[in-house]
């Protein structure tokens, strides 16, 4: 089940896989999580694996930014997020298994000046995401949050920084970044980060201060 709201993208992706069902579907609307329950009742079906990855970014100083968009981005990255794990958690423990793939960003590691409030939800879907893991490990259900850097996709242009150098040079391919994180789910690990210089980056705040390594992660992006 393929689930977002541009319809062509999704119909050409699941003909493209050949056994996907194409729903389209603002996950950021309240009550999204039940209609999509609603739909895969309706069809018979049970989720083994849910990916949650839907979710956006705004480039630009928080006081600057529309509000309502920045309240939109914590209503898709962590609402509906949370909605959708809490909706489809209690069958995969009943069933005794199940993963649950949450996409987070090597900005959840610290907090990002110029981007203040996407970086605040990755950290919570970090967060989330770890303390999941724990709570349902031994009920056979697998949570990872899958933690990127810069990958070559539709974000920058949605962020409002595509043609950024520097973002656009450091990129990976969401090709490698896909196939890490769904090895890292099967493997039961509760984070994984794609790429030696995003580990690295991601273990900063062992030896750097806080407030040194907020001031780099401004400077990165301003
Ligand atoms: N690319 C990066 O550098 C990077 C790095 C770290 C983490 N991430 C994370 O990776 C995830 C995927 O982003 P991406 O890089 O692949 O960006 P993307 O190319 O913009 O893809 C975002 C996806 O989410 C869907 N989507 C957006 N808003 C939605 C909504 N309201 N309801 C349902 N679906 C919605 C989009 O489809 P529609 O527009 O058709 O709805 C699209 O399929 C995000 O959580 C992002 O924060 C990205």
């Amino acid at each position: 089940m393929l689930v977002a709201r541009r319809r062509d993208k999704l119909e050409a992706l699941a003909n493209e896989l050949g056994n996907a069902r194409a729903v389209t579907l603002d996950l950021g609307q309240p009550g999204a999580a039940g209609s999509l329950m609603a739909d895969l009742a309706a069809h018979g079906e049970q989720v083994g694996t849910l990916i949650n990855n839907a979710g956006f970014g705004l480039f630009g100083k928080f006081v600057a930014l529309d509000g309502a968009r920045q309240r939109a981005m914590i209503d898709l990255n962590c609402g509906s997020l949370v909605e959708l794990t809490h909706a489809m958690l209690p069958g995969m423990i009943d069933r005794n298994t199940g993963a649950i793939l949450n996409i987070a960003s090597t900005a959840a590691f610290q907090p990002g000046p110029g981007m203040a409030v996407y970086f605040a939800t990755k950290a919570f879907v970090l967060s989330f995401s770890e303390a999941l893991h724990e709570e349902v490990g031994r009920k056979g259900v697998r949570v990872t949050a899958l933690c990127p850097g810069p990958t070559k996709t539709e974000f920058g242009e949605v962020a409002g920084f595509k043609g950024n150098g520097a973002f656009d040079k450091i990129s990976a391919r969401s090709e490698d970044v896909v196939a890490m994180g769904l090895k890292a789910l099967d493997s039961g690990r509760a984070v994984a980060i794609p790429g030696i210089a995003n580990k690295a980056g991601a273990q900063a705040h062992r030896f750097l201060p806080r407030a040194i390594l907020r001031k780099i992660t401004g400077a990165i992006k301003n």
